[in-house]
């Protein structure tokens, strides 16, 4: 692995649990539970390898939707990871971040998350941030009506809005783009997550199923990612005169 070409930012999708405990004869919740355990290595793993910026898509808008009790379920596990990884994360000077609409969480995960998050602000070897009740469609129409709202507040009927201040007012305001996409479990869609951030993140799937990914599969993306050459648009000539 080349250290001089490593991705500032990876984020991924983890996905799978509910088929990893499906092989096993195992109820679905057990396969998040075990997902949950395969966080901290990851971070970890980051942290050491000197990645600033993890984000990880850990329930999605989408996902309120499924069985009340496999919902209940995740917000234990979540309230669970924030409370017990707490002292870890700020040992290991890992700052904690969320994106998402966290009005929809439950107030005693919310409580715990605002504490992990405060107790972690000062953290500077990396950002892992959480997606929490995410959904990009909703992160962007977010957005339009607060810019809708301020244009009428203004009363300017021709304002123009620049690129730069829509990503502003997005969740991962201060974040850089995501570098490296990584989505586990053989399938190909972005299921509503970063769709303006990931405009030019080189993806990467993996068959490997979430609660079965570890080390060893993550520094393959990140090999994998950096035989890529990205071009945002020019030629591989230019590209390479810029280099
Ligand atoms: C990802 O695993 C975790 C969440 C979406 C919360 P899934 O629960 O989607 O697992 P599969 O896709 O059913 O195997
Ligand atoms: C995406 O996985 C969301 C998370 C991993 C949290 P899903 O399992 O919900 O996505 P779909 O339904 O397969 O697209
Ligand atoms: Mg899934």
């Amino acid at each position: 692995m080349d250290k001089s070409k490593l991705p500032r930012h990876i984020a991924i999708i983890m996905d799978g649990n509910g088929r990893w405990a499906r092989n096993r004869q195992l109820p679905r919740l057990e396969g998040h539970r075990r997902g949950s355990e395969v966080v901290e290595g990851i971070a970890e793993t980051c942290r050491d390898l000197g990645i600033e910026n993890l984000t990880l898509y850990a329930f999605s808008q989408e996902n309120w939707s499924r069985p009340t009790d496999e919902v209940a379920g995740l917000m234990e596990l979540l309230k669970y990871f924030l409370v017990e990884k707490r002292p870890k994360l700020i040992k290991n000077e890992i700052r904690l971040r969320v994106i998402g609409q966290i009005d929809r969480l439950p107030e005693s995960v919310l409580r715990e998350l605002t504490k992990t998050i405060y107790e972690t602000r000062h953290c500077e070897k990396m950002t892992l941030t959480l997606a929490l009740s995410y959904s990009s469609r909703s992160e962007l129409t977010e957005v339009v009506n607060l810019m809708v709202r301020s244009a009428l507040a203004e009363g300017n009927a021709s304002r123009v809005v620049r690129e730069d201040e829509l990503d502003r007012m997005l969740y991962t305001e201060g974040l850089p783009e995501p570098d490296l996409l990584i989505r586990t479990s053989g399938e190909h869609r972005i299921s509503n997550f970063l769709l303006w951030q990931m405009a030019y993140t080189e993806l990467y799937f993996t068959e490997t199923l979430w609660p079965d990914f570890g080390r060893a599969e993550l520094e393959k993306a990140i090999e994998e990612y950096q035989r890529r050459e990205r071009r945002f648009g020019l030629t591989t000539d230019q590209v390479r005169a810029i280099l």
